[in-house]
C-alpha cells in the first residue's frame, strides 16, 4: 500500500531512468530532503533501483521482478525519464518505456496531470499565474495504449485496437469528479467542472466513453459537465486554457494533450504527474529522457521537483508538498532561479535544485503570494 505506516520504514523507491533521469532525479533529492527536515517528518529512506532502457540493453528486460515488488510495498515511487530511442523491441516500439509495464502491473489506472502556469518563465501562451490551472486525468491501463505490444499485421499492413471498458472508463471518470470536488473550480469563472474530451462524433468506443462519463456524472450534480471532441480540446486549452478545471480522457488523447498542455505554460520540463491506482501509484515527470542534452547539466529539474510535491501530496505529507510547491514559484518568482527561453534552468540542472533545496530552508513559512 502506498500510505505511511509509522510502524515501518518508509522505503521511497527511486528509479533514476535513462538519459537526463539520474540528474533530474540527484537535483531532487536535496528538495525532499529539505521539505522534509523543515516540516519535521520521518525522512523517507532512498531505495534505488534501475529500470529502463539501458537496464534493457544489459538484461533483455526494463524492470526486475524484485524492483516491482519493492514498489507494491513501498510508501511511494518517483522514477525519472525512461526510455532511449535506439533501443528498441522486435516490433519496432521502445524497449525501455516502463510505463507499460508499471501502469499495467500496478493498476494505476489514473494518470493526474496538472497543468499550471508558473510566474517567471516565458510561456508561448500569455497568461497570468493563476490563469492557467487545471488537471488532465489521463485513462492509463486501456484505450489504444492497450494495444501495446499486441499491434497484429505484416509488412503490408499493421493495426492496433482501441479498448474502451465500462469498469475501466467508470472509475477513472469518478476519480476526475471526485479530484474536482477538491479543487476550487476554473481559473475563468471559479465554477467546478469536468470535461470530458473524446472524438465520439467518429468511433463507437469514444461514444461509449462519453456514455460512461454520463452515467458517472450523474452522481456528481454540483459539478458541471463539458464535452469537447478532442480536435477541438487542442484549440480550446491553446486560446482559452481559463475554462478547464479537471479534464478527462482515454489514454492516447491524454498522452497527446498532456504534452500539448505543457507546451502552452512553457514547456513539458515544467509539468509533473502521478499515476494513480487503488492499491500503488508511482510519480515521474511527463516528458522523455531527452537523451541528446544528458549528462550536461542543462535539463530543467522542475518537473522532477513537482513531481516529488505531487508525491507527497499523495502519502498524506501535504505540508512537503506544499513547501516544495511554494518554493519552486518563490525562486521563479522572484528570479532567483531562471529558466531561459530555451527551457533550460540558468546556472544547471544541480543549481536549480539547491536554490529550491535553500528557498525551503530558508524561508519555510512565508506564504505563497
Ligand atoms: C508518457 C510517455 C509514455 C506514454 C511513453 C514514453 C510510452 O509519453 O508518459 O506520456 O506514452 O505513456
Ligand atoms: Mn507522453
Amino acid at each position: 500500500m502506498n500510505t505511511l505506516n509509522p510502524a515501518h520504514q518508509n522505503r521511497l523507491v527511486i528509479i533514476p531512468g535513462d538519459g537526463i533521469g539520474p540528474e533530474l532525479i540527484n537535483a531532487t533529492l536535496p528538495v525532499i530532503e529539505a521539505a522534509q527536515r523543515v516540516a519535521e517528518i520521518s525522512p523517507l529512506i532512498f531505495e534505488f533501483h534501475e529500470g529502463g532502457a539501458s537496464l534493457y540493453q544489459r538484461t533483455g528486460q526494463n524492470l526486475t521482478p524484485e524492483t516491482l515488488q519493492s514498489i507494491k510495498t513501498a510508501t511511494a515511487t518517483m522514477k525519472g525519464p525512461v526510455g532511449l530511442p535506439e533501443i528498441r523491441r522486435p516490433d519496432g516500439t521502445e524497449a525501455g518505456v516502463l510505463g507499460g509495464v508499471l501502469r499495467i502491473e500496478l493498476d494505476t489506472f489514473a494518470n493526474v496531470r496538472p497543468i499550471r502556469m508558473l510566474p517567471g518563465v516565458n510561456a508561448p501562451i500569455k497568461a497570468a499565474v493563476n490563469e492557467i490551472d487545471y488537471v488532465i486525468v489521463r485513462e492509463n491501463t486501456e484505450g489504444l495504449y492497450l494495444s501495446r505490444g499486441k499491434g497484429v499485421g505484416n509488412d503490408a499492413a499493421m493495426t492496433d485496437t482501441m479498448m474502451i471498458t465500462r469498469i475501466g472508463t467508470e472509475r477513472v471518470v469518478r476519480y476526475a469528479f471526485e479530484l474536482a470536488q477538491l479543487r476550487s473550480g476554473a481559473p475563468s469563472d471559479g465554477i467546478s467542472r469536468v470535461t470530458c474530451v473524446d472524438k465520439s462524433n467518429v468511433l463507437a468506443s469514444f461514444a461509449f466513453f462519453r456514455k460512461i462519463f454520463d452515467e458517472v456524472a450523474e452522481q456528481y450534480p454540483k459539478i458541471q459537465r463539458r464535452y469537447l471532441y478532442a480536435d477541438a480540446a487542442a484549440q480550446e486549452l491553446v486560446i482559452r486554457p481559463q475554462q478547464f478545471d479537471v479534464l478527462v480522457m482515454e489514454n492516447f488523447l491524454g498522452d497527446i494533450l498532456s504534452d500539448l498542455g505543457g507546451g502552452t505554460i512553457g514547456g513539458v520540463g515544467l509539468c509533473p504527474s502521478g499515476n494513480i491506482g487503488d492499491h500503488h501509484s508511482y510519480f515521474e515527470p511527463i516528458h522523455g529522457s531527452a537523451p541528446d542534452i544528458a549528462g550536461m547539466d542543462i535539463a530543467n529539474p522542475i518537473s522532477q521537483i513537482l513531481t516529488a510535491a505531487q508525491m507527497f501530496d499523495h502519502i498524506g505529507h501535504k505540508e512537503c508538498g506544499t513547501l516544495i510547491r511554494d518554493s519552486v514559484y518563490r525562486v521563479l518568482a522572484a528570479g532567483d532561479l531562471q529558466i531561459a527561453a530555451n527551457g533550460q534552468p540558468v546556472g544547471g540542472t544541480r543549481k536549480a535544485g539547491d536554490t529550491i533545496a535553500a528557498e525551503i530552508e530558508a524561508h519555510p513559512f512565508r506564504v505563497e503570494s
